[in-house]
């Protein structure tokens, strides 16, 4: 520890108040969270993703006059530098992961704008520049999956709402209008969800000062790892499997997941899908999407509730005492698959919303001012003269 009057922190610093924000909260045990003052999930149920996308820019709903000019402010941002255009085939080509090729575009696309450190800009100049990066963000994830399945580039939809725009430019085909508005509410339903790891990162990148894009990319980072933004594939994996094992058969369902289940449970293993970090009853987005996704309908998603009830049983059982809900990724890649987003574009997509969050923290948090710079406990062997190690 660097000074001897530093508190220690809980492991992974649980409960731990790292900022203070109006962007929003979550309240793991009423199982509620809310963007500025409103419950996330009626966002979700009523307003179109540009107005709750406003609402985490300016702090409030828009007015009709503001509904407009915000729609031409985005419109105008979502245009791709035409030397990064060029470049993405060998981007998505290049990289592992769909993600990877993200950050490495969104670097490209900030440094052609001529990003420059928050710390020297004004408000508005670092507004301008989180609405860049959201706005271009659905813009490249389309544009480099398709070149990297080898498709025909789709030109961003001009004129249509985000989700439909991002489904068409992402499927090649125009989506149907129930799948748009579904695939809209799981995007509201993501854009922030309290101190997570990925909001923390951003936050810790623009207090040094650094431009808003490397907050953002850092951020992906965190995303990626399957704790947190990687496991809504490996959910809808875990449903393959028992799909697979019943010959998707509703009745032998229930004895297919104990079996799967609970080899994994013996071995150890996390159930993709399930527990949650801050919620001790059931996870709010997974009550909307679960709506969401027996809405769009299919027999998938009335399997995938079977499978649920099921594991949760087997969860309560083998951690009694401990509730594991079922979290966001479950009825999330339910409700993508049944969209048509590829699996491979699963978490880039769940990025593309929570990019809103990140930018409505990395805004907050450089107003703030202050650089985030914890300590760390050294327990390392006791420090000792390197003259007698040398001797030795
Ligand atoms: N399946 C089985 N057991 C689980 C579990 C799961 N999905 N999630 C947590 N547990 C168990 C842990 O093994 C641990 O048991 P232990 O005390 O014997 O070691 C206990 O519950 C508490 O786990 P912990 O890691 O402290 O909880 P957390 O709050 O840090 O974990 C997650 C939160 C999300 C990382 C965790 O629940 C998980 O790994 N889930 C699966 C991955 C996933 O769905 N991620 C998407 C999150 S939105």
């Amino acid at each position: 520890m660097e000074t001897t009057d530093t508190a220690s922190a809980p492991r992974g610093l649980r409960g731990i108040v790292a900022a203070d924000t109006v962007v929003g909260d979550v309240r793991g045990l009423e199982g509620f969270y809310h963007y500025h003052q409103y419950s996330a999930v009626e966002l979700a149920e009523h307003l179109s993703l540009e107005e709750v996308w406003f609402l985490l820019v300016e702090g409030h709903l828009p007015a009709a006059a503001e509904r407009a000019a915000f729609a031409a402010e985005v419109d105008a941002a979502r245009a791709l530098p035409a030397a990064v255009t060029g470049l993405l085939p060998a981007l998505a080509t290049t990289a592992r992961r769909p993600l990877d090729a993200y950050r490495a575009a969104l670097g490209l696309v900030a440094a052609q704008d001529g990003f420059r450190p928050s710390m020297d800009l004004t408000a508005a100049e670092r507004r301008a520049d989180a609405i860049r990066l959201v706005a271009v963000t659905p813009v490249l994830l389309a544009a480099l999956h398709r070149a990297a399945v080898g498709a025909r580039p789709v030109p961003w939809p001009a004129g249509a709402g985000w989700a439909a725009a991002y489904l068409h430019a992402v499927t090649g085909a125009e989506p149907a209008p129930g799948h748009a508005r579904a695939v809209e509410q799981y995007l509201i339903s993501t854009i922030d969800h309290g101190m997570n790891a990925s909001t923390f990162t951003a936050r810790v990148v623009v207090s040094t000062g650094a431009d808003l894009a490397s907050a953002v990319i850092a951020a992906v980072g965190a995303l990626s790892g399957p704790r947190h933004g990687g496991a809504p594939s490996r959910a809808l994996d875990l449903l393959d499997e028992i799909d697979a094992a019943t010959g998707n058969d509703p009745a032998g369902t229930e004895a297919a997941v104990d079996r799967i289940v609970g080899a994994r449970l013996a071995a150890g293993e996390r159930i993709m899908g399930f527990g949650h970090a801050v919620y001790r009853t059931e996870d709010p987005r997974s009550r909307l999407l679960r709506a969401v996704a027996l809405d769009v309908g299919g027999a998938r998603a009335d399997r995938a509730v079977i499978v649920e009830r099921r594991v949760l049983e087997l969860l309560a059982r083998h951690r009694p005492g401990r509730v594991l809900p079922t979290n966001v990724e479950l009825f999330a890649g339910v409700v993508m698959e049944a969209c048509g987003i590829p699996r491979s574009m699963f978490t880039p997509t769940f990025a593309s919303s929570r990019t809103i969050g990140w930018c409505a923290h990395a805004l907050e948090q450089a107003a703030e001012g202050s650089m985030i710079r914890p300590a760390a406990r050294y327990t390392g062997p006791p420090v000792e003269p390197l003259g007698r190690v040398l001797v030795a």
